[in-house]
């Protein structure tokens, strides 16, 4: 595996991670890992229906069992307050309070918990709760009549020029149906609540990729102070989008420990990861795009559905003017949203539309929407390159958006073009006979497939905190997470550049609400975030010893400007003569200090489309929202781009389907890590090779049950799947913050699916628009 990066581009080139010797040695503790003096642990019981109503309970048996300290149902579990609707919230609506009713919307939702002196205990008691429903009837499926299509909440819809008048006088036109199944995240840390009551205070250890959120909910369940809460989550063991919301087995494992006065662990098994912390939502998209004979699109027409569920039916509407809207319960999954951004295309109508079901929880999951998305727009773009005898990379580049699409603005970097060009380099598009079937490998069948992508920016406000002490160390902080991305890592190396000094001599400390405020690892924008307000806050330590030194008679730094000064080996020296300068030690001692602080942030970027936040809060509060973001939003649209290509082999006889290569181009601004960023790309990769050919969470279509709740029933990739990945980034740092960054969470996983069924319809002339592509689809 090779990667290149432009070396403008590159700060700290494969610094390996800061916390890979305490991962490796089992010093870095994960939820699952904290464990306090008398600890008790608690085992849910999961509903075995997916509607009606819970008839009968008796816990007698359970209660009576060897260890248990309690067994807790709607029954007795008291009231737990819904929480209040914040903007992030908006985002990560809060799931229904649990265990407060009877009613089941869900197979696998919580209907008790029992709480016993060790796991194996609760969980052999929570096998005697003896639960009878009256079942109703559950919707669990698209197809079914009961399962009525609403608007998107969010209102991305979209509509520019008059696509019906440009599809009838369009000379080409192709259109096709695309479905997507639910997935889960599955990462591999178990998820875990390990909570904690000291008199009226909570403390909590929790997976998830955002702590103050997870703060908020708990805070509202119990009615505490926020500041009554303090939520740590310094390791978490992946997140994929998971850990996003806040979900029912945090505020059980607090009311267990409030229940037992005991401190409590929770950590679900495998199974209860495919019901209890979100999946993605299974789509069926229609999409039409019409074009000149010579390549030129002159109109899209997309429309997205997917599922919700029952389980975050909306509360009663009208809020007050001018108070945050009425969250819609469910998050953000952005289907259509990459289509109207992508290509310059003058006519485009996008709909988003949400189907309620029977069904656990949704929760974004890595590319939410997107991913589906662009895996419809560069298929039926594919398509259109067939039926135009067009190279498939020769028709993107014709259609290039130059300039933002939806709104006419220059964007604030774009690379993408590079993206094909390299691509095209490194995976040998040239040799690619046009033809299909034309290419063989024995008796395999060889196709090559690509696929474009156009990937949101989204960055939002953080805080961090940094300090120099007398021995010449920093510490930097901000509440964040780590979701095993590199943060602890790539923040590291962004406090010691600014501050010049050495990587050992940093410490970046996150994972815990009492930190500075920081947004939650997603939306591929924490490190844009949160690597800002690091630069913003770094920068304001040196100017506070600056500050210092600039007006001490005796320093060589007298009356020197945070522009005349370098930073390195710990030392601030004049820009015109290197010798002259002085040491963070030696200012602090001169004036008496053990220790300088300084505390910063990053607002959202100058450079961000704001579709995220932005046309959500103004879709939403109208006027007023408008006026509220628009400031800050819209005024620079920004994305990441990529170019994905694959080549596959397919057996004519069996339909087996391998991947031989995979070339990754990516524009994510600057790259600070080059050896992280390749892993999150590889990573991103590995999961689009997933959503190709594997992943899909399958649901019993009379029950409701997930039929394949393990890691042995459902299937990812694995190595012997995943073939060379090729990684490389092209662009340059990005204008819209300090730091250069468009993130690369995501835009990883985008297009490789594409590209896949493009590479398989190129080897076989079959067009697979349904995912996974399975044997039956080829045979
Ligand atoms: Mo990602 S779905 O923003 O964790």
């Amino acid at each position: 595996m090779t990667t290149t990066v432009a070396a403008a581009l590159l700060l700290g080139p494969g610094v390996d991670r800061v916390d890979g010797r305490l991962k490796v040695t089992g010093a870095a503790h994960y939820p699952s890992d904290v464990s306090w003096p008398d600890m008790a642990h608690a085992a849910l019981v999961r509903s075995t229906i997916a509607a009606g109503t819970i008839a009968r309970l008796d816990t007698a048996r359970a209660a009576a069992a060897p260890g248990v300290l309690a067994v807790i149902t709607h029954q007795n579990a008291g009231r737990l307050h819904k929480a209040k609707r914040t903007l992030q919230q908006i985002l990560y609506p809060p799931p229904p309070p649990p265990l407060q009713d009877a009613k089941i919307s869900h197979h696998g939702q919580y209907v008790a918990m029992v709480v016993a002196e060790t796991p194996q205990q609760a969980a052999a008691a929570a096998r005697l709760v003896e639960v009878s429903y009256d079942r109703g009837q559950p919707v669990l499926t698209l197809e079914d009549a009961a399962a009525k299509p609403g608007s998107n909440p969010y209102l991305t819809d979209m509509k520019r020029g008059n696509v019906t008048a440009a599809m009838e006088a369009a000379e080409v036109t192709v259109e096709g149906t695309f479905t997507t199944p639910a997935q889960t995240h599955n990462p591999l840390g178990p998820f875990t609540t390990v909570a904690r009551w000291d008199g009226g205070t909570l403390t909590v250890y929790d997976s998830t990729q955002n702590p103050f959120n997870v703060r908020a909910v708990l805070a509202a369940s119990f009615g505490l102070a926020e500041e009554n809460v303090r939520v740590l989550s310094p390791y978490v063991g992946g997140g994929f989008g998971a850990g996003l919301r806040s979900w029912p087995h945090s505020i059980l494992a607090a009311l267990a420990a409030r229940t037992v006065k005991r401190p409590v662990r929770l950590s679900l098994t495998r199974p209860q990861m495919f019901t209890g912390i979100g999946q993605r939502p299974s789509t069926v998209q229609h999409l039409k795009i019409a074009a000149t004979r010579d390549g030129k699109l002159v109109a899209i027409d997309h429309e997205g559905t997917s599922t919700a569920s029952m389980a975050a039916a909306p509360p009663a509407r009208k809020a007050p003017l001018q108070s945050l809207p009425p969250a819609p319960g469910d998050p953000y999954f952005p289907l259509t949203i990459g289509t109207t951004a992508a290509y310059a295309c003058p006519n485009v109508t996008a709909r988003d539309k949400r189907v309620r079901l029977n069904i656990p929880p949704i929760a974004m999951m890595r590319a939410p929407g997107e991913a589906e998305g662009n895996f419809a727009l560069e298929s039926l773009l594919d398509e259109l390159s067939y039926e135009l005898g067009m190279d498939p990379i020769e028709l993107r580049l014709r259609n290039y958006a130059e300039v933002h699409p939806p709104t006419g603005l220059p964007w604030s970097s774009k690379a993408l073009r590079e993206c094909y060009q390299v691509g095209a380099d490194r995976f040998g598009w040239a040799r690619r006979e046009p033809a299909v079937g034309a290419m063989r490998d024995g008796r395999w069948l060889v196709g090559y497939g690509v696929a474009g992508v156009t990937f949101t920016h989204y960055q939002a406000r953080c805080q961090a905190r940094a300090t120099i002490r007398r021995d010449g160390t920093a510490r930097v902080a901000s509440g964040a997470t780590d979701i095993g991305t590199g943060t602890y890592t790539v923040m590291t190396q962004l406090a010691a550049e600014v501050l010049g000094l050495g990587l050992d001599r940093v410490t970046f400390e996150l994972g815990d609400t009492r930190l500075p405020r920081a947004p939650e690892a997603g939306g591929s924008g924490l490190t844009a975030a949160l690597g800002s307000a690091v630069h913003n806050t770094c920068v304001a330590l040196v100017q506070r010893f600056l500050a210092l030194a600039a007006a001490d008679s005796g320093s060589p730094l007298q009356g020197c400007a945070i522009e005349d000064v370098v930073a390195s080996d710990g030392r601030l020296a004049r820009g015109d003569d290197e010798s002259r300068g002085q040491t963070y030690a030696e200012i602090l001692e001169r004036h008496g200090l053990d220790e300088l602080t300084a505390d910063g942030d990053s607002g959202p970027s100058r450079a961000d489309t704001g579709v995220i936040v932005g046309s959500l809060v103004a879709s939403r509060l109208g006027r007023f929202g408008r006026t509220l973001v628009g400031a800050s939003h819209a005024t620079v649209p920004a994305g990441a781009f990529g170019a994905r290509f694959a080549e596959v082999r397919v057996d004519p006889e069996l339909g087996a389907l391998q991947i031989a290569r995979i070339v990754s181009v990516t524009d994510g601004g600057r790259i600070i890590n080059e050896k992280l960023a390749r892993s999150q790309i590889i990573g991103g990769t590995v999961g689009g090779i997933g959503m190709a050919m594997f992943e899909q969470t399958i649901s019993d279509p009379g029950s409701g049950r997930v039929a394949n709740a393990t890691l042995s029933d459902y299937l990812v990739a694995v190595n012997a799947d995943v073939p060379d990945i090729d990684v490389a980034f092209v662009g340059e740092p990005d204008p819209g913050n300090p730091i250069g960054v468009k993130g690369v969470g995501e835009v990883g996983l985008a297009g490789i699916a594409a590209a896949i069924a493009n590479a398989v319809h190129h080897a076989t002339g079959r067009r697979i628009r349904s995912l996974p592509i399975t044997i039956d689809q080829l045979l």
